[in-house]
């Protein structure tokens, strides 16, 4: 098969088209022919060398896909040969075909078109996990989302809205208008706008009960202000650097929760890993999808071979949603 190679730690250009092995599907894994697949921030690090592969997964890039199932391993019974589905991949994902865990592997929502649904695994299992299964999130609360007009933003907010809450989100220029047409209520400019005053000033003072961070340390002291009493801060993203100061004393005034955490390390089965959330997210996220509630945002298509023109793509800033990567014939 043929499948994007780094061929050595770089800019876009290191990333090559070229022949791979076949994956060989094990013991309670499935075998997809890969339709597309999608580009999150993680695969730009890895490409620049700073966020290997976990030990034992693919060295191709690649955290997510949709396609066909083609072979089923030994002792998987809930997939059959054919199914349409999309998978959350520890790696491999660039690929024209790739091995994936069955417990990591969900049908394609009702009503959503295969390519779009390479999209929906990183930003599903991130949000649901983060949003609902550790900060909680109940009908009636205000949700803060930085990055409102990002993969993750996009799906976030509407999230947010399908659950009943009230979203505030956080992004630059005409892409607030996204924010506010998927259903934010409360846009921020983040470039020059201060997120605490105005959520504030908008919530009648009450400030956010849970907040979605992609920016760390940069965001860290404010998002604690921002947060209402009993809030949680959740952070996924380190855009801002890994090193803030954190204001125990307001954190413990407001009996507030900070939680950090990430999808990729997380093990594939146990309660903390990563088939309880693909679970988790057919049961409850999936209707929601099938529903036209929540629906994929794709900024652009590129071939897959081209996947250098899509890394560039999301380097460049300014994107709304995903940028997905097409085989042929998909
Ligand atoms: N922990 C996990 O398991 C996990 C999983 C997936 C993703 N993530 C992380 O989540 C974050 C978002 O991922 P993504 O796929 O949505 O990436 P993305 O599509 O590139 O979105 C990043 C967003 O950050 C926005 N941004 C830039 N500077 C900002 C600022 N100062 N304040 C607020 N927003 C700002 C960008 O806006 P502009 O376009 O206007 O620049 C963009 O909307 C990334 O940091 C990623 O690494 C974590």
């Amino acid at each position: 098969m043929q499948a994007i190679t780094i061929s050595e730690a770089g800019g876009p250009e290191v990333l090559e088209w070229a022949e791979r092995a076949d994956p060989e599907v094990g013991p309670g894994e499935v075998l997809v022919d890969v339709a597309a697949s999608a580009v999150n921030r993680a695969d730009l690090l890895q490409r620049r060398g700073l966020y290997p592969p976990p030990r034992g997964a693919s060295d191709v890039p690649g955290l997510e896909c949709s396609g066909t199932i083609a072979a089923v391993g030994e002792g998987v019974t809930e997939h059959r040969v054919g199914d349409r589905v999309c998978a959350l991949l520890a790696g491999g994902g660039y690929a024209q075909r790739v091995a994936v865990p069955a417990g990591q592997v969900l049908p394609v929502p009702d009503g959503v078109d295969l390519v779009d649904a390479a999209g929906l695994p990183e930003v599903a299992c991130t949000v649901w996990s983060n949003v609902v299964m550790i900060a909680g999130l109940r009908r009636g609360e205000v949700l803060l989302v930085h990055g409102g007009s990002g993969g993750i933003g996009t799906h976030a907010i509407q999230v947010g809205v399908a659950l009943g809450a009230t979203v505030a989100a956080t992004a630059r220029g005409e892409r607030l208008e996204v924010c506010r047409e998927l259903g934010a209520q409360i846009a921020v400019d983040y470039r020059d706008e201060d997120f605490v005053a105005v959520v504030r000033e908008a919530t009648g003072g009450h400030g956010a009960d849970v907040v979605l961070d992609n920016m760390g340390a940069a965001y860290l002291e404010r998002n604690v202000e921002v947060l209402a009493t009993g809030g949680r801060l959740a952070i996924i993203g380190l855009q801002g650097g890994v090193r803030g100061e954190l204001n125990v004393g307001m954190l413990l005034g407001k009996r507030g929760i900070v939680s950090a955490t990430n999808l990729r390390n997380r093990p594939v089965y146990g309660p903390d890993g990563k088939a309880a959330i693909v679970a988790e997210v057919g049961k409850r996220l999936w209707p929601l999808v099938a529903a036209g509630r929540v629906r994929p945002v794709v900024h652009a298509r590129v071939p897959m071979a081209d996947a250098a023109q899509a890394h560039r793509i999301l380097e460049a800033g300014g994107v709304v949603g995903k940028v997905l990567l097409v085989n042929d014939g998909a």
